[in-house]
């Protein structure tokens, strides 16, 4: 079996990867002719753990190419997948389907057998009848199916998520392009993979409605964390007292900064239009989208609350920029709000992130960058955690507090435990849980047991 990937993005790299992973021989191609050079000399342009082991073990096997010409990776190939970018339109929220229609339309012009054309990227309900129509309008001899196979992987977990998914939706009209799809997917249908079988509209929507849904279970924790706040509760409790509900399930129930990254924003926005076009709004994610969007400026207003009356001349650290961790994705990171409203109210901002920063230098002006996670810390009026990386997890936070000017941290992805943290000296500001303030007396006690232990006497201690 030979397939044809179109597009050398996320989804179009990892998908071509895992397949002549599978045994298949694959071609991608992109119209980026520097990128697909970059790649023939085994540079990956994605952060992606694992995938740069997976690419050079393939393309040593001869089972994975790349080229700037789809004709020749057309050539032979008995399935072409569409991997190609759909991003926001400006104005309306809509997905722009530009990309997806011109590889329809080059897909039509360089067909030469039965081809099964897939779409892997996240396209709105009916695109795969319009790329139907387009091959059929170019090349109407043609013979080939459409077939949506949408694609659930996540940034950082791609590879996992794609050897074990939770399930495979292959939406498809016709019994060959079913056989076809069935030898494609074969190792993870032998492995007992769940496999979705349906139409290609279900199958579009299916994967609006899983991203969507995901969405509304991050925004509705969310705000049931600003009411954690208020009537002091934890929200890290309720989330898994309501997790462990079998109907609920705790993944996605972690308070936080506001989903980023990029498909939820883009999704939400699209199946709201969608929604709106059939005449069924979808009003519950209208509300996600706008809720989310809000959340994100509030959380600006929050670690400047946490640096006093005034922000003007402050400092402040800011440790984590990408829209999650394990990823140099920029895209809708909460990051990209919020450090410009920190800037706007006065204050300079410095900044730490494991792998965004390449990516971040050209979207933040005006910030001080720092080579590691202490960097940012010296004579800071407050610290503030973007994303969950795990080196932020085990800070030395005896050095972070002797470093800061004021030992301030607003955690916003609720990395550290509020007790320990007060206990540590610090004034803890984190999401959907108590706010607090250094716990002097245990500061006092850790102090005077440490100089008893040196010979000196307890009452003499004075912090
Ligand atoms: C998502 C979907 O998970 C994946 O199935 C789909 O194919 C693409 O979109 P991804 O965007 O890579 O994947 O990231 P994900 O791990 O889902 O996180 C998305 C955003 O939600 C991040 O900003 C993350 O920080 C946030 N999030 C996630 C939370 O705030 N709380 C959570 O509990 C989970």
């Amino acid at each position: 079996m030979r397939i044809a990937v179109v597009g050398t993005g996320y989804v179009g790299l990892v998908s071509g990867a895992c397949f002549a992973e599978f045994g298949i021989d694959v071609c991608c191609v992109d119209k980026d002719e520097t990128k697909i050079q970059r790649l023939r000399g085994g540079e990956i342009p994605i952060y992606e753990p694992g995938l740069d082991v997976l690419v050079a073990r393939n393309m040593a096997a001869d089972r994975l190419s790349f080229t700037s010409d789809l004709a020749v990776a057309m050539e032979g190939a008995d399935v072409v997948l569409i991997a190609v970018g759909t991003p926001s339109r400006p104005g309306d929220g809509g997905a722009d389907l530009t990309y997806v229609h011109a590889a329809a339309a080059e897909i039509a012009r360089t067909m030469s057998r039965y081809t099964v054309i897939v779409t892997k990227s996240t396209v709105p309900v009916g695109t795969g009848r319009q790329i139907a129509a387009i091959v059929r309008d170019i090349n109407p001899r043609a013979e080939f199916d459409v077939v949506s196979n949408p694609e659930f992987l996540r940034e950082g977990s791609a590879i996992g998520d794609f050897m074990q998914p939770d399930r495979v939706v292959i939406g498809a009209e016709s019994d060959r392009a079913r056989a076809v799809m069935d030898a494609l997917y074969q190792p993870l249908i032998r492995a007992g993979t769940p496999f979705v079988r349906t139409g290609i509209e279900t199958a579009e929507l299916t994967k609006y409605s899983a991203n969507a849904f995901l969405a509304f279970k991050i925004t509705f924790i969310n705000e049931v964390a600003d009411l954690c706040e208020r009537v002091g509760a934890d929200v890290q409790d309720v989330a898994a007292g309501m997790g462990m509900d079998g109907r609920i399930g705790r993944p996605f129930l972690n308070a936080g900064p506001g989903f980023g990254g990029s498909c939820f924003p883009k999704d939400t926005e699209a199946l709201v239009r969608t929604g709106r076009q059939h005449g069924a709004p979808v009003r519950l994610i209208e509300t996600v989208v706008d809720v989310n969007r809000a959340r994100k400026r509030l959380m600006a207003g929050r670690i400047l609350q946490a640096c006093g009356p005034d922000a003007a001349g402050k400092r402040i650290a800011v440790l984590g920029i990408t829209f999650k961790p394990d990823t140099n994705d920029m895209r809708e990171a909460a990051s990209l709000e919020i450090i410009p409203l920190l800037q706007e109210a006065g204050a300079t901002v410095h900044v730490y992130d494991p792998a965004g920063m390449e990516e971040g230098r050209h979207l933040l002006p005006d910030v001080v960058w720092h080579d590691d996670a202490y960097g940012p810390l010296a004579e800071a009026d407050c610290v503030a955690i973007l994303t969950e990386w795990n080196e932020f997890r085990a800070l030395d936070l005896g050095r972070v507090r002797s470093l800061m000017h004021r030992p301030v941290m607003v955690d916003l992805r609720n990395v550290y435990a509020p007790a320990a943290m007060a206990a540590a000296g610090f004034h803890y500001c984190s999401v959907g849980r108590r706010d607090v303030r250094p716990d002097a007396a245990k500061r006092r006690k850790a102090a005077e047991a440490m100089l008893l232990s040196n010979g000196f006497a307890g009452d003499a201690c004075v912090l």
